[in-house]
């Protein structure tokens, strides 16, 4: 592998395999898989498949039972802050939003930042410059109880933009959603990927995923196959 394709990788993983002791079962097994900064990769596979479980274990958020996830080239389980790793690289983005239905939607998308006594004005303005860019300057204070689930959705993206993150890992943003909606979701993901530059990392049951992404996996009882 030259140096320039080494630089560019984001996520490698070998043999990676998860087995979850409660249900006694292998949710992965073997996965390998290469991503380089500036995909836009789709994940799709039936219910149950491991899909979700191959994102927690991206974010850090679960360990792997064995096998390697190189972050930028190095062991994520070097990384011993996972909290941190998430905050300066990850974007999540989930189908059922985990949004506060009485907060604005500028708020929710400030949520991470709350626990500081102070937010920074220029975050304040970064969060408000996110809901723009995601049509969303019109409802910035209005609660998130009285928005469409369409809109909802497009609050978490900008509540999973506002790091910056290198990569936005979204599961299934537009289960919750009608066509429409789903395609204007696929398609502002697809702004975000190529104008921004992030990687992006979309778990989908949509059947026109591959209009917007660069390419499909497919998952199917924890294995991986490449279209
Ligand atoms: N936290 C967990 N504890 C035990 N078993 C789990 C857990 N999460 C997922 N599983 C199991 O792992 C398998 C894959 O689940 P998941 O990754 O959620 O699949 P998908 O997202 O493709 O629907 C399923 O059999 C599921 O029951
Ligand atoms: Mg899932």
């Amino acid at each position: 592998m030259n140096k320039d394709t080494r630089k560019s990788e984001v996520f490698r993983t070998v043999n990676l395999r998860k087995y979850y002791p409660q249900t006694q079962s292998f949710a992965l097994r073997d996965v390998s898989l290469t991503i380089t900064k500036g995909e836009f990769v789709g994940v799709k596979g039936p219910s149950g498949s491991g899909k979700s479980t191959l994102l927690y274990l991206l974010a850090g958020l679960h360990t792997p039972t064995a096998g390697e996830i190189y972050f930028q080239e190095k062991p994520l389980k070097n990384i011993r802050n996972k909290a941190l790793y998430r905050r300066k690289n990850i974007g999540f983005v989930f189908q059922d939003f985990y949004l506060y239905p009485r907060f604005t939607a500028l708020e929710n998308v400030l949520f991470p930042c709350l626990r500081r006594f102070i937010v920074p004005a220029s975050i304040v303005k970064k969060a408000e410059t996110q809901l723009e860019y995601l049509h969303m300057g019109a409802k910035i204070n209005v609660p998130v109880e009285v928005l469409s689930a369409g809109e909802r959705q497009r609050v978490c993206i900008a509540r999973a933009l506002l790091n910056d993150p290198q990569c936005v890992l979204a599961d299934e943003p537009t289960g919750n959603l009608d066509t429409e909606n789903a395609e204007n979701i696929l398609g502002l993901l697809k702004k975000i990927n190529q104008e921004c530059g992030t990687t992006v990392i979309l778990v989908t049951h949509d059947e026109k995923v591959s209009h917007y992404t660069h390419r499909l996996v497919h998952i199917v009882d924890g294995n991986l196959k490449e279209d």
